[in-house]
């Protein structure tokens, strides 16, 4: 008999791109609109795997609730796992994650991102819907000569600094790991953070959520940087102190931002919320900013990176069931990707 996987917020791109690849594993996917919580966690009942995506709860009493059910391992379909308990997961669940799909699609959301912002695209869009054609307004600035930041400078942050030299743009980097020949090899400057907040009209983020990141952007590093300063945050809603953004915002001591991630978005994105009244106030100001563009959380949303990860998740799955090694395992003990026991598997 097949095993069972308990598919969690599953969406109708989900089935389909699921659906499809399944077809070479053959697996029960059992779909489940809801969200994985500890009120959702007996829907697991009878399944050795779930799968979850990045606004799932993997805290403690979920894991705790899996492993009670018999559940052994989490597939989780996102590169992310900052939302997993992985040391209540440790020697009880296994976790495995998609670490790569596409870089580019996100790479190229953030820079479809930049130049709706800095061409005002998303104003152009209703105004000539509306028959409207008076450019007043719509006042852009040319990348090309500006300074780009590119803050993280892994499989995306590169896409994303490669892509801005082709525009022309000077590109300073940071990463706590620098690769200076990659940098040498497309002209760009590994520099300081400060540098970065205080000289660069772009700045876009990159980096994964940490305690040694959340908040990197805070109040005081929006205070170093210039009012023109277009700021991009395609990484993780808690890289940026939202209240503290929303303060330049509304004093003009910034020049714009676009979003792809908030730091409270999972109550709110991936979800409908257009006849409802938005209580977050602090998402609400942020929606109301001419000059702020929200996307929920959709970098990674291309036909190619969907594909990718059902192809990764359900060959993660199959390790687990062929007892084989578990490539894409996070693991508490390596507080991250795991480097493995003896049998290519944390434990
Ligand atoms: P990656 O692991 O290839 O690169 C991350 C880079 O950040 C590494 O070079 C690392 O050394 C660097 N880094 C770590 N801590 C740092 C710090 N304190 N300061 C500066 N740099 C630091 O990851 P990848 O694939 O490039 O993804 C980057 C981030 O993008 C992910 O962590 C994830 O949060 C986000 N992401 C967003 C998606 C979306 O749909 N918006 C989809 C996929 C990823």
């Amino acid at each position: 008999m097949s095993e069972t996987i308990v598919f969690y917020d599953a969406k109708p791109y989900d089935r389909r791109f699921f659906d499809l690849v399944n077809q070479e594993h053959g697996y029960a996917i059992r779909y489940v609109d809801a969200h994985l919580t500890p009120e959702t966690v007996a829907l697991a009942e009878g399944a050795r795997c779930v799968c979850a995506f990045v606004n799932d709860d993997c805290g403690q009493e979920v894991i705790d609730g899996l492993a009670d059910r018999g559940v052994e391992l989490v597939a989780l379909r996102s590169a992310g796992y900052n939302h997993v308990d992985l040391e209540a997961a440790y020697e009880r669940i296994h976790v495995v994650r998609v670490p790569a799909y596409s870089p580019h699609a996100v790479a190229e959301h953030t820079v479809a991102l930049l130049l709706s912002l800095c061409r005002k695209i998303h104003k152009a869009f209703y105004r000539t819907r509306d028959a409207n054609f008076a450019i007043d307004g719509l006042l852009g600035f040319d990348l090309v000569g500006k300074r780009a930041g590119v803050i993280g400078t892994g499989k995306i942050g590169r896409l994303v600094a490669e892509i801005l030299r082709g525009f022309g743009m000077e590109v300073l980097v940071y990463d706590i790991k620098p690769d200076q020949d990659w940098a040498a090899g497309i002209d760009a400057r590994y520099v300081e953070l400060a540098d970065i907040y205080r000289q660069c009209r772009v700045i876009s983020l990159h980096c994964p959520l940490t305690p040694q990141t959340h908040h990197l952007i805070d109040a005081a590093a929006l205070e170093t940087m210039g009012d023109d300063t277009v700021l991009i945050n395609t990484g993780r809603g808690g890289l940026v102190d939202t209240a503290a953004l929303v303060e330049v915002l509304r004093t003009g001591a910034i020049g714009a931002a676009a979003l792809d991630v908030y730091e409270e978005e999972s109550q709110y994105f991936f979800e409908d919320f257009s006849s409802q009244v938005i209580s977050d106030d602090i998402l609400a100001r942020l929606i109301g900013f001419p000059n702020v563009l929200i996307t929920s959380h959709q970098g990674f949303f291309t036909a190619e990176a969907l594909e990718a990860i059902a192809r990764t998740t359900l060959g993660n799955v199959d390790a687990y069931f062929a007892n084989e090694a578990l490539d894409n395992e996070v693991c508490y003990r390596c507080d991250g990707p795991c480097d493995k026991g003896e049998r290519g598997r944390c434990f």
